[in-house]
C-alpha cells in the first residue's frame, strides 16, 4: 500500500475518473489525503462528481477538494478547452498531473480493419498516448514552473505490462494485421518512452519527474466485459461480477502503486513501478533513440491535430 502523504497545498489533475475505474480511486485517495484534485470523465461527469464529493464527506474530508470536469482526449477542442479552463481556474499551479484515461477495445472481436477515431488515428494509440501526450504539452509550462517554485512536480503515465506487446518500429507504422491487444500494447509501451524522455528533458532543470505505472490486473469497468440484459446477459454479468474479485485486484489496490508515485517524496523518476516498487520494463522500452524520436514525431502529429489545414498526419 503507498504510504499516506500529506498532499495539502498540491494541485493534482486526474484523468479518467467515472466510478469503478482506476482513475476514481486515485483522485478519491489523493483528495481525502488534502490534495486539490481535478478528476476528468469523459461520459460521467456529473456522476463521478456526486459519488467522489459523497466519499470525501462521509470520512470529514472537505468535498470542495474535488471537482469533475470533462474531457475527451481524442477531441482537440475538448482537451484545449479543459487546458484553458484549468489554467485560469487554478493560477498556473499543478504539480502532479496523472495521465491515466485509456481504453482497451473488444480484443474477442474479429477486427478486420483498425477501428480510427474521427481524425483518423487507430484508435487506442489516439485516446491512451496521443491525447496524453497533446493534454501534456498543454500543462506543461504551469509543471515546470510549479516544480522550479515547490521543489516538486510530477507526471504519472499509467501504462501496462502489456507494454511488451509492443515494438519499437511499430511505434512509426502502420501494422499489417490489426490486433486490439497489439494496438494497446504499443500505446502501452509509448507512455513508458512517454514517461523516460519527460524525465530526461525536465528533471534537471525543472524539478519535474516522470513514472510509468503498470497498476496490476484490476476489476474496473474495462475489464468487467457485460453483455446486454436478458437471460443468458443477465447470469453472464452475475457470474462474472462474482469471479472478478477472486482473480482480480480490488480498484483501491489497483491505485496504489499510481498514488505512491503520484505523492511519495524522493521517488526516483523515469522509472516503471508496479506493486509501489521499481521493475524493469522491456528492453524495448528502454531505447533512448526510440523515445527521442516518438516525441518529436508527436509534436508533429499534434501539430496536425491542431492545425489540420497543415495535411495528413501520416500515421495508421
Ligand atoms: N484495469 C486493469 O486491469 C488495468 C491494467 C493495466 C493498465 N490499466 C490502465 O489503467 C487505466 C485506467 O483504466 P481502468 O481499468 O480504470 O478503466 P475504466 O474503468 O474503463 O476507466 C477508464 C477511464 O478512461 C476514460 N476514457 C476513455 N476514453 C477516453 C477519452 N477518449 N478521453 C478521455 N477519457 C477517456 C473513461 O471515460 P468515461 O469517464 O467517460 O467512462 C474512464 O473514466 C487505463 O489507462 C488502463 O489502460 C488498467
Amino acid at each position: 500500500m503507498a504510504e499516506k502523504v500529506d498532499m495539502s497545498g498540491r494541485n493534482v489533475i486526474v484523468t479518467g475518473a467515472r466510478p469503478h475505474s482506476l482513475g476514481y480511486e486515485t483522485a478519491r485517495i489523493l483528495a481525502s489525503w488534502g490534495a486539490s484534485v481535478v478528476a476528468t470523465s469523459r461520459r460521467h461527469v456529473a456522476q463521478a462528481e456526486k459519488f467522489l464529493k459523497d466519499d470525501l464527506r462521509e470520512i470529514g474530508v472537505e468535498e470542495n477538494n474535488i471537482v469533475v470536469r470533462p474531457l475527451d482526449l481524442c477531441d482537440v477542442d475538448s482537451v484545449n478547452d479543459f487546458a484553458a479552463w484549468y489554467r485560469e481556474s487554478y493560477g498556473g499551479k499543478l504539480h502532479v498531473l496523472v495521465n491515466n484515461a485509456g481504453i482497451l477495445k473488444d480484443i474477442l472481436k474479429p477486427w478486420k480493419k483498425s477501428p480510427l477515431t474521427e481524425d483518423g488515428f487507430e484508435i487506442h494509440w489516439r485516446t491512451n498516448y496521443l491525447g496524453a501526450f497533446h493534454l501534456t504539452g498543454l500543462l506543461l509550462p504551469l509543471l515546470k514552473q510549479s516544480g522550479l517554485e515547490s521543489g516538486d512536480a510530477r507526471i504519472v503515465n499509467v501504462s501496462s505490462h502489456l507494454h511488451d506487446q509492443g515494438k519499437n518500429e511499430d511505434l512509426f507504422n502502420d501494422e499489417k494485421t490489426y490486433n486490439p491487444l497489439r494496438a494497446y500494447g504499443r500505446s502501452k509501451l509509448a507512455m513508458i518512452h512517454f514517461s523516460r524522455e519527460i524525465e530526461r528533458r525536465f528533471a534537471e532543470e525543472y524539478n519535474l519527474h516522470s513514472m510509468a505505472v503498470h497498476p496490476g490486473s484490476v476489476d474496473t469497468n474495462m475489464t468487467r466485459v457485460e453483455i446486454p440484459e436478458g437471460r443468458i446477459g443477465n447470469l453472464w454479468n452475475r457470474i462474472t461480477s462474482s469471479l472478478a474479485p477472486l482473480i482480480m485486484l480490488h480498484r483501491t489496490h489497483g491505485a496504489q502503486t499510481i498514488v505512491m508515485c503520484a505523492s511519495q517524496p524522493s521517488l526516483q523518476g523515469g522509472k516503471y513501478y508496479v506493486r509501489c516498487k521499481a521493475e524493469e520494463p522491456t528492453d524495448e522500452s528502454k531505447d533512448e533513440a526510440a523515445s527521442k524520436r516518438l516525441w518529436n514525431q508527436s509534436e508533429a502529429w499534434v501539430e496536425t491535430l491542431v492545425k489540420p489545414e497543415g495535411g495528413k498526419h501520416g500515421q495508421i
